[in-house]
């Protein structure tokens, strides 16, 4: 099993950026917690704060992986780009978000992505993406 990880904008100042909301550890850390937890699957992680080079990643990731955890932050509330290429790729997507975007502002309640996502999960902290994993994991 083969699992990509993309982040997008931002998510890079995880563990600094405003603590309250995203906790403090950095996704580097995290990454290596996941690896170490889900020894027998593949993990990929990519982040980019560029939409182009994200829409590019999620076509690249297309068919090479079994599935795609996507947090693209606050792409996710303005574009139809991403959400076109999760609706383009075979490869299933679910879209994760560290805090609950429906108890924040107006602006993060719509997703352009969800529609074409296979699931959503959001406001379990860092937890989404290990519960993403899970979920692809357990189909097999
Ligand atoms: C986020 C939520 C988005 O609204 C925000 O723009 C982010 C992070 C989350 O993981 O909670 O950058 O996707």
């Amino acid at each position: 099993m083969k699992i990509m990880i993309i982040n997008g904008p931002n998510l890079n100042l995880l563990g600094t950026r405003e603590p309250e909301t995203y906790g403090n550890k950095s996704f580097e850390t995290y990454f290596s917690e996941l690896q170490f937890k889900f020894k027998n699957t593949e993990l990929s992680y990519f982040q980019s704060n560029i939409e182009g080079e994200l829409i590019d990643e999620l076509h690249k990731a297309d068919q090479d992986f079994d599935g795609i955890v996507l947090n693209a932050a606050a792409y996710t509330h303005t574009s139809i780009g991403m959400a076109d290429a999760v609706k383009g790729i075979k490869t299933p997507v679910v879209e994760v978000h560290i805090s609950n975007t429906h108890a924040r502002e107006e602006f993060r309640h719509k997703s352009y992505i969800a529609p074409n996502a296979k699931g959503v999960i959001l406001g379990f902290g860092l937890l989404g993406y290990d519960l993403a994993i899970q979920s692809f994991l357990n189909e097999k």
